[in-house]
Formats: structure tokens, sequence, C-alpha cells
């Protein structure tokens, strides 16, 4: 039935959840009574392929392997495996660090239990191939799962050699990625003109303006949704120090600060997978718990939003 409901692929994510929650598989319905205790899965819209809804975003542990070393990234990694999670985002810059990515990207239990996806940070056509070519050399990987334009950078040229990956088969998805208010101007005049698989986008309790125009519009174009700054960069963490969690959190199973983001961000049903930041394999293992429970309905979602506001977190 849920092979059925996927290959027909006709539903909206909003139709999609709330028929797996009427086949008691989601959990991720408002206030489902289900004990989960697997990772929920969530579409990419029209492709037939499920990605788990908490993921890793690498940039943090990677930038400390020359100082480090790769344990700490391997250990991260398997949290998120074992937690149920695939999606690893990532964004070259130091091929010191991207080399040691690329052997624990390689490791015989990790090389085919991920989805690994790069960006393209590069002014230039010939810039953005040898880019790339550098992070297939580095990863270790003919074909990245989902190569992305960081922050819209040189778009259009990026965009056509993103297209031209795709074609040739390396890289399965094309997406692109803003993480600031500045830039949701310019991604929604390139979603008039362009349907990419994936858009990434900033979106949390304390970064709401996504809710607006770009979350309906990815919505309404079936685009698969990555989330970045679950946390505003850690800052979330330190406006909230000393405050303790409010009790009526307990009502959708929320334990931590950082599970009240998360659930309030995959309470969305246009979200497919939030990613979140950390060099740390239990923080990596609180935040895959998020989706697991019960999840906020409208009205927690709205009390959860006055109570960020009020205290002007
Ligand atoms: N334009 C772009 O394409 C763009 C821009 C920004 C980010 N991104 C993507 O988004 C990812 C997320 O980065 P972000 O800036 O959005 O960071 P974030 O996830 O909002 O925050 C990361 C911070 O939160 C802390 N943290 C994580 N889980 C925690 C927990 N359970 N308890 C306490 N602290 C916790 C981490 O510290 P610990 O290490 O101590 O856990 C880290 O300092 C990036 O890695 C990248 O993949 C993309």
């Amino acid at each position: 039935m849920i092979k059925k409901v996927i290959e027909e692929g006709a539903t909206t994510r909003r139709e999609f959840i709330s028929t797996m929650s009427a086949l008691g598989v989601s959990g991720l319905s408002p206030n489902s009574l289900l004990a989960q205790t697997q990772m929920p899965q969530r579409p990419i819209p029209g492709k037939g392929e499920m990605l788990p809804v908490v993921g890793l975003g690498s940039s943090k542990v990677v930038s400390q392997i020359s100082s480090n070393g790769i344990d700490p990234l391997a250990a991260v990694l398997r949290a998120l495996r074992d937690s149920g999670g695939r999606v690893v985002d990532t964004w070259p810059r130091n091929p010191e660090n991207d080399a040691g990515l690329g052997q624990v990207l390689s490791a015989p239990d990790l090389r085919d239990s991920l989805f690994v996806t790069t960006k393209i940070d590069r002014v230039g056509k010939e810039a953005g191939i040898e880019q790339f070519r550098q992070t297939q050399r580095l990863y270790r990987r003919e074909t990245i799962d989902l190569v992305q334009i960081f922050s819209l950078i040189d778009l259009d040229t990026q965009w056509q050699n993103l297209k031209e990956w795709k074609a040739e088969g390396h890289a399965r998805y094309i997406g692109v990625t803003v993480s600031e208010y500045n830039l949701y101007e310019q991604l929604e005049e390139f979603l008039g003109r362009e349907t990419p698989d994936f858009v990434q986008m900033n979106y949390s309790i304390t970064e709401r303006r996504a809710e607006e125009r770009l979350l309906p519009l990815a919505e309404d174009m079936g685009l698969a949704v990555l989330l970045n700054r679950p946390f505003m960069n850690g800052a979330y963490f330190r406006r909230l120090e000393g405050r303790t969690l409010p009790e009526w959190a307990a009502e959708f199973d929320c334990e931590s600060w950082a599970q009240f983001s998360l659930k309030y961000i995959l309470s969305h049903p246009t979200i497919t997978c939030v990613l979140t930041e950390t060099s740390n394999p239990q923080h990596m293992e609180e935040n895959a718990r998020a989706p697991l429970g019960r999840m906020p309905d409208a009205t927690a979602r709205a009390r959860m939003r006055s109570f960020i506001d009020q205290r002007s977190l």
C-alpha cells in the first residue's frame, strides 16, 4: 500500500503525510499517539524515493578534520546512520579536509548508506567544473546524490553546469541554496523560470519568514525542501541559556530546546529534511529523535511561536 501511494506520486506532501498517518505508519501527524521508534521518512516529490527527515550539516565537523582527524566525523555520521538518517550536506572548501571527508564516506559500512550532497560556490563555468571534478575525486564518488548552487552564486552559469551534470548522470538531483532573507527575492525569481529538484533554505522557530511565500511556492511546485540554520548556527542555544523548557512541551514529546526547534520545523508538511550541524554524536542522536513520538499541531505551533516572540528570542 505504501509503495502504491509513493509510486502513484499524485499526492501533495500534505496528502501523503495524512495518508501515511491514516495507515498508521507516519508518526508525523499532529498529536499522533503512535510510539515511533524509526526515523520517519518523506518523499522526494514525484521521484519515488524517500529521505529520512533529519540529516547532518557537516561544515563544522569537516572543517575540524585538519586539527582533530577524521574520527569525530566518522562518529557523528555513524550516529546519524544508526538513528535511521541518511542525508549529509557538504560544502567543499579545503582539499585536506575534503579528502578526509572522502575517506570517511568510503568506509565500507557508510559507502552505500548515505545521501551525499555538495555545493558549487565558484564564479565562471570552468571554475565550477573544476570544483565539481575535485569534489568527485576527493569524495571518491562519480555520482553525487544532490549538487546545489551555494547561496545562488553565479546562478545562471552554474545552473547550466548542474543541468549538464544531471544529464550526464554525475548528479542524481540538482538544486539551489539560500540561508539568508536577503536572497529570498532572487530565489523566488529563479523559481519563476526554473524547476530544481531541491531547494535549501533557512527556517526555524526563530527564523520563520520562509512560511510566508517560499514554502508555499515549493509545495506548489513539488520541490524537495532541505532546511538549514535550525539553531541559527548555535545562536538559538545562546539566547535560551538558563531558560527551562515549558512543561507543555511534553505534550508533543519534546525533551530539549534542540527538539523544540526541530519539532516546529518538521511539523511543517513541506519540509523534506532538516540539516542539523553538529560535531557531537550525542547531539546527532538527540536531533534524530526529534521526529519521534507526537508532533505539535496547529494550536501547539501557535503557542510555540508566541512563547518565542513574547521573550524576544
Ligand atoms: N548557503 C548555504 O548553503 C548554507 C548556509 C548555512 C548552512 N548550510 C547548511 O546547513 C547546515 C547547518 O548549519 P547551520 O548554520 O544551519 O547550523 P545549526 O544546525 O543551526 O547550528 C549548529 C550549532 O548548533 C549546535 N547544536 C547542534 N545540535 C545541538 C544539540 N542537540 N544541542 C545543543 N547544541 C546543538 C552545534 O554545536 P555542537 O557541534 O556542539 O553540537 C552548532 O554549534 C550546515 O552545515 C550546512 O550544511 C547551508
